[in-house]
């Protein structure tokens, strides 16, 4: 099964980038910029990673982005996940970004997003792979400061291909940004959102996803599955789910192959994703891997799992047939 899913030609649509920060790649950018780590070796940060939840997770990920400085330094992280995610045979990314907690450091967007942008065009010339970017915003900042940063990114819209809201989930419901949301939309850039497993009203943050901001795609999406209307609205409307198994675990101490059979059933589409594969110690293929192995998934439904994501990508139809 290994062999198999390494194999396969894959698509990943949910992996942060800040989140494919090697503790190695830490350790060498903050010698380069003279940041303080606290740790004395990669194995001691590794050690030091105690996430139950999701604050307690985004705790420790803001914190290390200290050693991003430059624009060198968004190059290196972005070009090491997409040589790395291009070894496991995935063949197109879609790669969320997280300017805000750059800019409140006093790093410029430009500084984060042509360093981002130079990888991404580099990796593609050189290991074939190809990636688009999501310009996350972060939902425990105010709206005015998400709309500032989608005006920031007006210059560069080419290098964008859609919108995205992460970090903590608690009071901060998807309709907070529903002006910033419908801009991006009316500026013709696709728009998703996360609904994290287990989240406070999450039922009301997936129905709010679905009829008020009407995403194009819903990020991890699990809990869904406890409402027969919220799961006909997402087949109805086609909406992917860009499902985490490793990191839903460090949550629900499950990687929650029930279900991912369950919307196999249902048929929706469920896609198998990283999101932040530094941290949680598992990249694309290990995701897939261990959900295999937890929830015995036939290989007819690795490659439905595998399909759904070139489904549900941002890409032409023509470019997602070939790919298909
Ligand atoms: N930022 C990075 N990873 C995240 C996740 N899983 N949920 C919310 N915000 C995030
Ligand atoms: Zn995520």
């Amino acid at each position: 099964m290994q062999t198999f899913i390494q194999n396969i030609p894959k698509a990943e649509l949910h992996v942060h980038l800040e989140g494919t920060l090697e503790p190695e790649l830490s350790f060498s950018l903050a010698a380069k910029n003279g940041v303080d780590l606290d740790y004395k070796t990669p194995e001691e940060l590794i050690a030091a990673y105690d996430f139950y939840d999701l604050p307690s997770f985004l705790k420790i990920y803001y914190a290390a982005m200290n050693v991003l400085v430059d624009e060198d330094d968004f190059y290196q992280l972005t070009y090491a996940y997409l040589k790395k995610a291009s070894e496991q045979n995935t063949i197109y990314a879609e790669l969320f970004f997280d300017p805000q907690a750059h800019t409140s450091r006093g790093v410029s967007f430009d500084t984060v997003i042509t360093g981002i942008h130079n990888a991404q065009v580099a990796a593609e010339q050189n290991l074939g792979i190809k990636s688009q970017l999501i310009l996350c915003f972060l939902r425990d900042m105010s709206a005015e400061s998400a709309m500032e940063h989608l005006e920031l990114a007006f210059p560069y819209q080419d290098w964008i291909v859609g919108v995205g809201l992460d970090s903590d989930e608690r009071n901060n419901p998807p309709i907070k940004f529903a002006k910033v949301f419908a801009k991006a939309k009316e500026k013709g850039l696709k728009l998703t959102m996360h609904c994290d497993v287990n989240q406070l009203n999450t039922l009301v943050h997936i129905e709010q996803c679905i009829e008020q901001i009407e995403v194009d795609r819903i990020d991890h999406g699990v809990n869904a599955l406890e409402s027969e209307m919220l799961c006909s609205l997402i087949k109805n409307k086609n909406l992917g789910l860009t499902v985490c198994p490793v990191s839903n675990q460090f949550v629900v101490q499950s990687l929650t192959s029930n279900e991912v059979h369950d919307m196999l059933e249902k048929d929706l589409l469920v896609t198998i994703n990283s999101d932040d594969p530094a941290y949680f110690r598992a990249y694309l293929n290990e995701n897939l891997l261990a959900l295999q192995k937890e929830g015995d998934f036939s290989q007819a439904q690795i490659i439905t799992l595998v399909e759904n994501a070139f489904k549900v990508a941002w890409l032409d139809e023509d470019l997602k047939q070939a790919y298909l």
